[in-house]
């Protein structure tokens, strides 16, 4: 398998697998270049095509403009992205970091709605939806991350939350862009516990009907969904062996270059 295709009305959608890597608090921007300079060292080695695979990395802010200089200088393929964005463009907002900025700093991707914002922060279904519009607005691509507590689970079952999630992010904007969709159960992130394969593929069939139903098949067909939790260069390739799975958002493992590595090759690992 390489990518996701999809038959939808005669037209064929591809989707390319994304392999992303959210650093959370961790490397200063010294760190971050050494980080990135050998993690493109390491796929350059394996002839990794990001055509076929993109591979993005989420610094800390503070970092991001020491990795731009750094891929534009030795004209490096690694995408970035951004953890977080405001929901204002500019104004009175002490601390927050505006998408035109991050547009400027040549970001593409940016996380919206983290399950450690939304704990941590108190980040709302309400907050989602509107860093996901400052998104669209300011041209970047949001990936809007869901999933559910290990108590929900036991309570509502595994899709009940994440569709819900999904819907209220998606709904009342004027128009939708390009968006990806990471479902990443609480209960999975940093705890070593990780979904099965069959699990994730079934929420992320079950996010993709709720996409259809909602803004129709075209946009739903399009829609990259990615699993997160615990993902390791041993376990990708599970999950990434379902259609329905267009790549992963990794955490931990995302902070070692041969492990992230390991995991943006995941075809390696699988065995059709
Ligand atoms: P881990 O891969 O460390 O479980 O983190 C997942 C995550 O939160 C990525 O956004």
């Amino acid at each position: 398998m390489n990518d996701s295709t999809t038959m939808n009305n005669a037209e064929t959608v591809t989707r390319i697998p994304l392999i992303a890597g959210n650093w959370k608090m961790n490397h200063d921007h010294l760190q971050a270049i050494a980080l990135v300079q050998k993690l493109s060292w390491t796929l350059s080695d394996a002839n990794h095509d990001y055509e076929k695979c993109e591979v993005v990395v989420f610094p800390p802010f503070t970092d991001i403009r020491s990795v731009q200089t750094l891929v534009g200088a030795d004209k490096l393929s690694v995408t970035l992205g951004a953890q977080d964005i405001s929901k204002f463009d500019s104004g009175a907002y002490t601390g927050e970091v505006s998408g035109v900025f991050l547009k400027k700093l040549d970001v593409k991707y940016v996380l919206v709605g983290h399950s450690e914002r939304r704990t941590n922060h108190h980040e709302t279904d309400q907050t989602v939806q509107e860093k996901t519009a400052a998104a669209f607005r300011t041209g970047l691509i949001p990936i809007i991350c869901v999933g559910e507590t290990l108590e929900e689970l036991e309570t509502q079952g595994q899709s009940a939350v994440p569709v819900a999630q999904v819907i209220a992010a998606l709904a009342g904007h004027q128009k939708l862009s390009d968006f990806v969709i990471a479902y990443e159960p609480v209960w999975a992130i940093g705890t070593g516990k990780v979904a099965t394969p069959e699990e994730a593929a079934i929420v992320c069939g079950k996010i993709r009907e709720a996409i259809a139903a909602e803004h129709g098949p075209e946009i739903a067909a399009a829609t990259r969904i990615l699993y997160g939790g615990s993902v390791k260069a041993n376990n990708v390739a599970g999950f990434l062996k379902s259609p329905e799975v267009d790549g992963v958002l990794v955490g931990g493992a995302s902070l070692d270059a041969d492990e992230f590595s390991g995991i943006a090759r995941f075809q390696k690992h699988i065995v059709l």
